[in-house]
């Protein structure tokens, strides 16, 4: 294992800020060197609200992750999320003039450039343009074509997009602490990559993550992903509500729902109580369990019912095979599973990150989803253009992390 393919990606959400270092033991083994994790300051609902505070926290998170890798983070992969993302599928077209040389990485570079060209608002710019599939000369979902012969080649992408303001302003913060933005990549596609099985990717599956501030959502169809969103609304709010509901200050409530919320209240004793510190003249209140976890399945429930809603808009549920899986800080709570599936009526599990080698004892959690997928789409990205560029006949793994060298986005100590 060669140091070149070292890599780190900050997670900034509403509630905290993750940076990871990590390399690529073997393949889709991730070894993780370092985190660094600080309480989110100046984020609202997934976008930045006080850009110094903001810098502040990310910095408090890149130092820590810098001091428990022992590494200097110079660049790192960057989530975006936000209310300001939209997304759209498109499809590119090129002909290949000469049929007697094989399709190669420029042509998909050509045919991928032509499907950016869409018409979209002057203030949006685009994040993501992933192929979903690609068709040579009319034979359908071929997943890479460089090699193969042809005239003509068309493929069918995904398109993210995001306000610029929002993006540059989340760039500026990384860019105040003297980290370059390698690329940004959108949440929920990135928790996609730390928690999906390819087979439920391949049988149409929708990824929820349900954070602080946004919900997450990515649907994938026969193993690519077919449409995205962000929904402005997360677990603050199910904490908010529990404010107004139980008279309780927010670190309290908080602390009330993780410790004792239910998505299905008719789970828990009905005559259990809790204590817990509220406003007035006492100073804390006793109030049955069950009254807690009311609230919290009301507000769960509405944000999966506005998944639904999201789903059903773009595609037919019909072809959601592989259910919901849920991840994020949200998916902790007890019982969402089960709520998720009495609401959306597809199978449901909590997805939680894996593959994951070294200092893993904080990531191995739906919280960090985002964290370590932003990471692996970081090496992903790296590999897919190591392979392109390399000689396939003298193409091994050696050879590829020997190319990944230049994409060395940390320096080790010697
Ligand atoms: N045990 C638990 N039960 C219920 N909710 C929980 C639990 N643990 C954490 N949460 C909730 O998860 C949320 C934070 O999730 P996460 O860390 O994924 O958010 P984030 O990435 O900071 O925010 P975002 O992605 O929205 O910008 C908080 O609202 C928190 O209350
Ligand atoms: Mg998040």
């Amino acid at each position: 294992m060669t140091r070149g393919g070292t890599f780190a990606s900050i997670d900034i959400g509403t509630t905290k800020i993750c940076t990871v270092v990590g390399e690529m033991a073997a393949e889709n083994d991730m070894r993780i060197l370092g985190v660094g994790i600080a309480p989110s300051e100046g984020l609202s609902r997934g976008m930045v609200e006080n850009i110094r505070d903001a810098t502040e926290a990310i910095k408090t998170s890149i130092d820590k992750a810098e001091k428990s890798s022992g590494t200097r983070i110079l660049s790192a992969h960057v989530g975006v999320a936000g209310q300001h993302i939209a997304c759209l599928n498109n499809r590119g077209i090129i002909a290949i003039p000469d049929r007697t040389r094989p399709i190669s990485p420029d042509d998909v570079t050509r045919v991928l450039d032509g499907a950016r060209v869409v018409s979209i608002p002057t203030n949006r710019e685009i994040i993501h343009v992933i192929p979903r599939y690609y068709v040579v000369d009319g034979q359908d979902h071929i997943s890479d074509p460089v090699g193969m012969y042809g005239t003509r080649l068309d493929v069918e992408t995904h398109i993210v997009t995001g306000v610029d303001s929002s993006i540059q302003n989340l760039t500026k913060c990384v860019e105040n602490v003297g980290v370059q933005v390698d690329g940004l990549i959108l949440e929920p596609l990135a928790s996609a990559e730390a928690v999906l099985d390819q087979e439920e990717k391949e049988q149409g599956v929708v990824l929820v993550d349900i954070g602080g501030g946004t919900t997450d959502i990515a649907l994938f169809l026969e193993g690519s992903v077919y449409h995205t969103a962000v929904l402005p609304v997360g677990g603050n709010h199910v904490t908010r509500d529990i404010v107004v509901g139980l008279r309780a200050p927010f670190q309290a409530a908080e602390e009330a729902k993780r410790k004792w919320g239910h998505a299905i209240p008719s789970m828990v004793d009905a005559r259990e109580e809790i204590t817990l510190e509220a406003f007035g003249s006492e100073g804390s209140k006793t109030e049955l369990r069950r009254r807690l976890c009311e609230i919290v399945q009301a507000r769960n429930e509405e944000i999966l019912e506005m998944v639904t809603a999201e789903v059903k808009r773009a595609v037919h549920d019909d072809v959601i095979s592989a259910g919901i899986v849920i991840t994020g800080g949200g998916a902790k709570l007890q019982g969402i599973d089960l709520l998720a599936e009495q609401v959306t009526g597809w199978p449901a599990r909590v997805g939680m990150p894996r593959n994951l080698h070294g200092l893993t004892d904080l990531l191995i959690d739906p919280a960090y989803a985002t964290s370590v997928g932003l990471l692996q789409w970081a090496v992903n990205e790296a590999e897919a253009s190591a392979w392109h560029r390399t000689p396939k006949a003298s193409l091994d793994l050696s050879g590829v992390w020997r190319r990944l060298g230049n994409w060395a986005r940390v320096l080790l100590p010697e």
